[in-house]
């Protein structure tokens, strides 16, 4: 297929730009490189430097794999205009070249964050959303226009609500700077970057104090969106959870890291973040059964080592 990755230069996105390449298809990466980086586009992809606002005539496309936002739960805090002007008015945008333009399929990056503080753990998609961050509420409102583009003009979409995501697809890695997120935290101590990794919060009600999260691996991730793509069917939008089923708490991870890369890793316990919750955990039995979509890389071990492969 012809395929339209916005966001394909950044983590995610150039892994599953990546996986398509090899599946033989044909790659137009599209990506303002605000945060991604042109390195990461793959080899026998096409670039294309510019903004998901303005992506000009798509005709020919067969669908749009749509990576591209501004994805930073506290930054989304501090600036929540942005978030909402990047998120929703650029997906907007890029809904109306598509209508514009004939492309009537897209497979679009959710997330957790829509379910805020979860009721049920796992969470299934039924699970009613209430984000607690301007991040998670702009993906909600991304996944409520995608629903109603659906019924209004045939589109054939699909949402995947991501979990934790981490580990590495051989040299495609998380870059981000800032660096928010735990995993490449905890291994920039190994790689002696840091002094010490701090544990926001250890008097939360979970096993150990430490937040619980489940952590999927990317190329995990990547593979459910071949599936999805094949899936989207017009006039439906479909949403479903990608995660590993397991949690695992932050003092946990640390200790995986320290066995992964024998260094002692120091940690010290900090304040907790804000608007963290104690414990999130997908149901990802709904992708699983409808997709058939299995984590062949679940093992935390996996994660942390092939994100330590590809750091050094
Ligand atoms: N954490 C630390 N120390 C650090 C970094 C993180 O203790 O240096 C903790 C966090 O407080 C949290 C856990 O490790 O409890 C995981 O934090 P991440 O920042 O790695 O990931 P989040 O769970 O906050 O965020 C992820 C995605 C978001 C998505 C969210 C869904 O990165 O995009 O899950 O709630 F919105």
């Amino acid at each position: 297929m012809k395929l339209l990755v916005t966001g394909g230069a950044g983590y995610v996105g150039s892994v599953v730009a990546a996986q398509l390449v090899e599946a033989g298809h044909q790659v137009t990466v599209l990506d303002d490189l605000s945060t991604g980086h042109a390195d990461a586009v793959p080899e026998g992809a096409r670039f294309v430097e510019g903004s998901i606002t303005d992506p000009g005539p798509i005709e020919g496309f067969d669908a749009v794999l749509h990576f591209a936002a501004k994805s930073l739960v506290g930054e989304s805090v501090q600036e929540p205009a942005r978030y909402w002007r990047a998120n929703l008015g650029g997906t907007l945008a890029l809904l109306d070249a598509m209508r514009g333009s004939g492309v009537g399929r897209i497979v679009f990056s959710s997330t957790a964050a829509v379910y805020g503080e979860p009721e049920e753990t796992p969470i299934p998609e039924s699970a009613p959303p209430r984000p607690a961050n301007p991040y998670g509420a702009t993906k909600l409102a991304v996944d409520t226009a995608l629903t109603a583009f659906a019924e209004l003009y045939g589109l054939a979409a699909v949402s995947l609500r991501y979990f934790n995501v981490a580990g590495a697809y051989g040299r495609f890695r998380e870059r981000h700077a800032p660096e928010t997120h735990l995993i490449p935290n905890v291994l920039k101590v190994a790689l002696g970057e840091r002094e010490e990794v701090s544990v926001f919060g250890a008097d939360y009600p979970t096993k150990d104090g430490t937040c619980v999260r489940d952590y999927v691996h990317v190329t995990d991730l990547a593979t459910a969106h071949l599936l999805a793509l094949d899936a989207a069917e017009p006039g439906t939008h479909k949403i479903y959870n990608l995660g590993n089923g397991t949690g695992f708490s932050v003092k946990e991870v640390i200790d995986v890291c320290r066995a992964v890369t024998g260094h002692p890793i120091p940690a010290v316990v900090a304040p907790r973040r804000d608007g963290d919750p104690a414990v999130l955990v997908a149901s990802s039995e709904k992708i699983q059964r409808e997709l058939g979509w299995k984590p062949e890389h679940a093992a935390l071990e996996t994660i942390v080592s092939d994100a330590w492969t590809a750091l050094r």
